[in-house]
């Protein structure tokens, strides 16, 4: 969703805003501008559409030392020119750009506009510049302080000032913002991958905090105006890692990265000798993992779908109570929040705000949690009690695939040390260690038969609507294939346990509306089987994604998946139903790596 960069230092500010606004592109926006004081005056440049039709807008003299930028995803006011951020005050002396939602804006506009004050833009953020202006503050410290108290919601902001070339005041409130530190110049962004080609040395502002950036330096403040400690940390990011490096979109490469991620996501964390796994991060000694009686998983979207191959996995381990629920359900609800319970918020980006928002009411109500997490510091991270951090490197495209992978290794790990602390034997611990330790390798083989998966998906494409089916271990499998379907290809496509179709989706089985079947080599491959041969006998073609030991049956045609231990087959079946979703939609020829209306991360309600 919408991304905030900022520049101030010796260079010209405005191609390295340019570069970051680039960099943000992912996280989806509708619209996009820059701000930069040159010396005699602020201007300002906003674009509906993408970065580049902003970058071929601009002067080509522009120049200034301190500026910031933003790319949009509209909450108040519709995609227009005016919208966009940075948006500014009346007098033109204050440059705002927000992401988040202030939630009193109509009262307060009414408020300004009773005042004398013109607006120019439908936004919220709007409301904001013209607080700042207004304030008879001596400092723009005070100022945005002024204009804070007022209001209420969500914010990460950066504000330059006419009147104050010399810095850049930011503040945090819910949104993540991020200092980078500099040799005599320092950045401004919502996002890590806006900073990587510039410095790895950065500040994570927390929630209720301001800063002061000039060229030298930061100052980090309370709202009640005392200092904060913070000192810059150092991040584990290469610029490589957040460029195509060669591919032509970044889901594939993230698909193809998932070998050499799963297999540092693992270094150091098995112990083959105990047969369980080594999770420090998760800040629980024996007795404490040995006191939860249940297990609860929130996440959203594909996170929710691998919350359920966690549940099971726990279950089956750990022989614990264990479910997933979508987060921004549970927030909603009321939940009864059990001190028995161990709850695990599971999210890439570590800032969707329904699972914030959810880890917030379980912390609030005396609940532990603990996070599954991709970026480090990210807001969930930070809010945990402790966690396991994904490793999977940055991820650019809309579409998770990598950090899904990870999530679900996560979980098995999990489970395992919650086993091994009850009653799963030192064999069976052994057994799924051997199965962790083996599935770089056969992600590997999977990801070697690309070429048949991708005639598949070039077949399947041209179907209007697919279903996707799994029983148990195979369900949460056949609803992350619906899902990645959905998002890559504006396919309709749908997710059911293969034991239901006959009680009702079997109707609309034809011809016309193929069926993907995930079907591991478990206890219940014949009963899957059944319902295979019941589509086939209604004309529905059939894909089946399956281990070797699982006959081709009436399937038309056949994803093979090496065998893991039983729990861990979810995890190798997974990883087909990404390259289909991608080559259906290489082959439809879209907008893969930014599907329309979704944002990398849904940092709003
Ligand atoms: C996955 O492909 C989706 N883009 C989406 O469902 C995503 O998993 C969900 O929004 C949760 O995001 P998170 O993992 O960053 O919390």
């Amino acid at each position: 969703m919408c991304g905030i960069v900022g520049y101030i230092g010796s260079q010209n500010a405005v191609p390295i805003l340019m570069e970051g606004l680039f960099r943000l592109e992912y996280r989806g926006y509708d619209s996009a501008g820059i701000a930069i004081i040159s010396p005699a005056e602020t201007r300002v440049f906003r674009r509906v559409g993408r970065v580049r039709e902003l970058e071929a807008s601009l002067p080509r003299r522009l120049t200034g030392k301190v500026g910031i930028g933003h790319t949009r995803w509209a909450t108040h006011g519709p995609v227009t020119q005016a919208n966009a951020h940075p948006q500014v005050s009346g007098d033109g002396r204050i440059s705002v750009v927000h992401n988040g939602i202030i939630d009193n804006a109509t009262e307060l506009r009414e408020g300004l506009q009773a005042k004398g004050e013109t607006f120019g833009s439908e936004t919220d953020t709007e409301v904001l510049a013209h607080l700042i202006a207004r304030s008879a503050a001596p400092s723009l410290e005070d100022a945005v302080l002024d204009a804070l108290a007022q209001i209420h919601g969500t914010y990460a902001i950066a504000i330059i000032d006419q009147r104050h070339p010399d810095r850049i005041v930011v503040a945090r409130n819910g949104s993540p913002l991020i200092i980078g530190v500099g040799d005599r110049e320092m950045f401004i962004a919502s996002d890590l991958s806006a900073l990587v080609r510039h410095t790895t040395s950065v500040v994570h502002l927390d929630d209720g905090e301001l800063a002061t950036v000039t060229a030298t330096g930061f100052r980090t403040f309370s709202r009640e105006e005392e200092n904060t400690a913070k000192t810059p940390v150092s991040i584990d990011l290469d610029a490589d890692d957040v460029d195509l490096a060669g591919h032509q979109h970044f889901m594939r490469k993230e698909i193809l990265e998932q070998p050499a991620s799963a297999e540092r996501m693992l270094q150091g964390r098995l112990d083959e000798r105990f047969g369980t796994a080594r999770l420090d991060g998760l800040n629980l000694s024996p007795r404490d993992l040995r006191s939860f009686r249940r297990v609860k998983i929130l996440g959203c979207g594909s996170a929710y779908y691998v919350g359920q191959i966690g549940a099971q996995l726990i279950e089956e381990l750990a022989r614990m109570p264990a479910d997933a629920e979508p987060a921004s359900e549970f927030r909603y609800r009321n939940p009864v929040i059990e001190p028995d319970t161990l709850y695990v918020a599971v999210s890439q980006s570590g800032e969707t705000a329904d699972t914030a928002f959810a880890v917030r009411e379980v912390k609030r109500k005396g609940g532990q949690v603990v996070g599954l997490v991709n970026v480090v510091g990210s807001s969930i991270a930070r809010e945990c009690d402790g966690g396991i951090y994904l490793h999977a490197g940055p991820e650019i495209a809309v579409a998770s695939t990598k950090a899904l992978t990870h999530m679900a290794i996560g979980f098995a790990m999990l489970a395992l040390v919650l086993g091994r602390v009850r009653d799963l034997s030192i064999s069976d611990g052994q057994r799924i260690v051997a199965g962790l330790k083996a599935l770089p390798g056969q992600i590997e083989q999977i990801l070697a038969d690309e070429p048949q998966i991708a005639e598949i998906a070039a077949d399947l494409s041209a179907a209007e609507s697919l279903f996707f089916i799994g029983r148990v271990r195979g369900f949460p499998v056949a609803r992350e294939g619906a899902q990645k379907f959905k998002e890559v290809t504006y396919r309709h496509a749908e997710a059911y346990q293969a034991s239901e179709l006959k009680h009702g989706p079997l109707a609309l089985i034809d011809k016309d509306l193929p069926t993907v079947a995930i079907v591991p080599d478990d206890e219940l491959t014949d009963r899957n089987m059944g319902a295979i041969e019941q589509i086939s006998a209604r004309n529905g073609r059939v894909v089946l994604i399956a281990n070797p030991g699982v006959p081709d049956c009436a399937a038309d045609s056949r994803i093979t998946v090496p065998k893991s231990a039983r729990e861990l087959d979810p995890i190798l079946l997974v990883i087909p139903v990404q390259l289909m979703a991608y080559h259906a939609a290489r082959t439809l020829g879209l907008d893969i790596d930014k599907p329309r209306n979704l944002a990398k991360s849904v940092t709003v309600e």
